[in-house]
């Protein structure tokens, strides 16, 4: 077994790092409290090669390996949630997922834009009666000659006002009992789609969030990714991206518990000692230790298992919920050592309390992580071999 990041690896970590510092910090405070999203860091992620890490050099990517990938999520939620959300859903659960399921013509199509940022990807899966229980889904997707006409809605879709192309899933029109799911990739520029902003979230205010319609929306069958009927497939091996860059993105929230609790601690004193001193205080910062190396295993195993070409559905799955949960842990811990300066925004801990919140409900609830790994150890879910593996990294 070899641990070690490769200096490649600690490169794009202080690239990463840098880039959340210098483009996504500053003023982050005022679009979190307005509620802005800005526009301008989709462009300058792109400038910056971010959007095409671990897409393959032949496809307009770095090249680099899914480690990566999950270094530059953590590195960027260390920063702001908001900018690792667009990891997620452009790199994630649009691009990884055109790679895996795409034909060659496809990925020629698409993959190169996507890597550049010229275009920006996102994903639609979620509806208003469809959440956790995706199968129930019910946009439809009906056959007519050598096009396909789209009905439906989807919500809580990252990134609805921005992206230029969305990989949607839908039901076939008029099957019989049995559902066949479709993807699709579509563009937002066909007649019959539009797009509209959800306002009022606990978290991530400083991410655009939306529902995106369908209504007679019709796309040629070459947009179609996989065959007809291996949509859900294509749902749920997109999440398997998703959540690997939502579980590296939850350790960079860990790691700015630290940066500044270690700060406040050895700063704020209480009967002439720093707070650092004392041993509950101490237990906490521990805490977040414990998250935050734990997390880097787990997610380095997924990234891992991606590079050699190994399904990892149970692995990502323990990742997604362990990180998760141990980043809403730290966040609240950090809260409680700010004391009241922990309440209000002048501090950023209050805002990585809200933001935490909200990947224990997104790419699978707590809940349904929990089932999930119950499941597995009980043996009633088992892990068959795909029909189409995302590629191993080919070094
Ligand atoms: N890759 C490929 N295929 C997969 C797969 C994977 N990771 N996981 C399952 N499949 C296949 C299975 O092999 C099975 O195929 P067969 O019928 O041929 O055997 C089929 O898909 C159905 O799989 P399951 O039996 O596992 O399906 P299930 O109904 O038991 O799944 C569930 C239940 C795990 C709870 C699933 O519905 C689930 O994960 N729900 C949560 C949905 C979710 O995470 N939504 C988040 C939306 S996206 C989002 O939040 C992003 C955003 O923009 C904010």
């Amino acid at each position: 077994m070899d641990f070690a990041l490769t200096p490649e690896h600690e490169l794009i970590r202080e690239m990463a790092y840098k880039f959340g510092q210098q483009e996504v910090v500053p003023g982050i405070q005022e679009r979190d409290r307005e509620a802005k999203s800005d526009r301008q860091m989709l462009d300058k992620m792109g400038q910056a090669g971010l959007l095409g890490v671990s897409i393959p050099a032949k496809y307009g990517g770095s090249g680099t390996d899914y480690i990566a990938l999950g270094i530059v999520c953590e590195e960027l939620e260390r920063a702001d949630t908001s900018a690792r959300v667009v990891m997620s859903v452009h790199s994630g659960l649009h691009s990884l997922t055109l790679l895996q399921w795409g034909t060659e013509e496809q990925k020629n199509r698409w993959l190169p834009g996507l890597a550049s940022g010229d275009k920006v990807g996102a994903f639609g899966l979620t509806e208003p009666n469809a959440g956790s229980d995706a199968i129930s889904l019910s946009t439809t997707a009906r056959k007519d000659g050598d096009s396909y006409v789209i009905n439906g809605e989807k919500t809580w879709i990252s990134l609805a006002d921005y992206a230029d192309q969305f990989l949607v899933i839908t039901k076939l029109a008029g099957g019989g009992d049995k559902p066949t799911f479709c993807a699709f990739i579509v563009d937002r520029n066909t007649p019959g789609f539009h797009s509209k902003p959800l306002k009022g979230k606990l978290g991530v205010r400083a991410g655009n969030t939306g529902q995106i319609f369908f209504d007679e929306m019709r796309v040629e069958k070459d947009r179609l990714l996989g065959a007809e009927g291996d949509g859900f497939k294509v749902a749920m091996s997109a999440l398997d991206h998703g959540r690997y860059t939502v579980a590296s993105g939850a350790v960079g929230i860990i790691t700015a518990c630290l940066d500044a609790c270690n700060k406040y601690a050895r700063e704020r004193k209480v009967q002439g000692e720093e707070i650092g001193r004392k041993q509950l205080v101490q237990q906490m910062i521990a805490n977040m230790v414990a998250g935050r190396d734990i997390g880097r295993l787990l997610y380095y195993q997924v990234g891992w298992m991606k590079n050699v070409g190994m399904r990892h559905t149970r692995e990502v799955s323990m990742a997604k919920w362990q990180n998760c949960s141990n980043a809403f842990k730290s966040a609240n811990d950090a809260v409680e050592i700010h004391g009241a300066y922990g309440f209000c925004d002048e501090f950023p801990v209050e805002r990585y309390f809200r933001n935490s919140r909200g990947a224990m409900i997104y790419e699978g609830t707590h809940e349904i992580h929990t089932i999930v790994q119950a499941e597995y150890e009980l043996g009633y879910r088992q892990d068959k071999p795909l029909s189409k593996t995302l590629p191993a990294w080919e070094g």
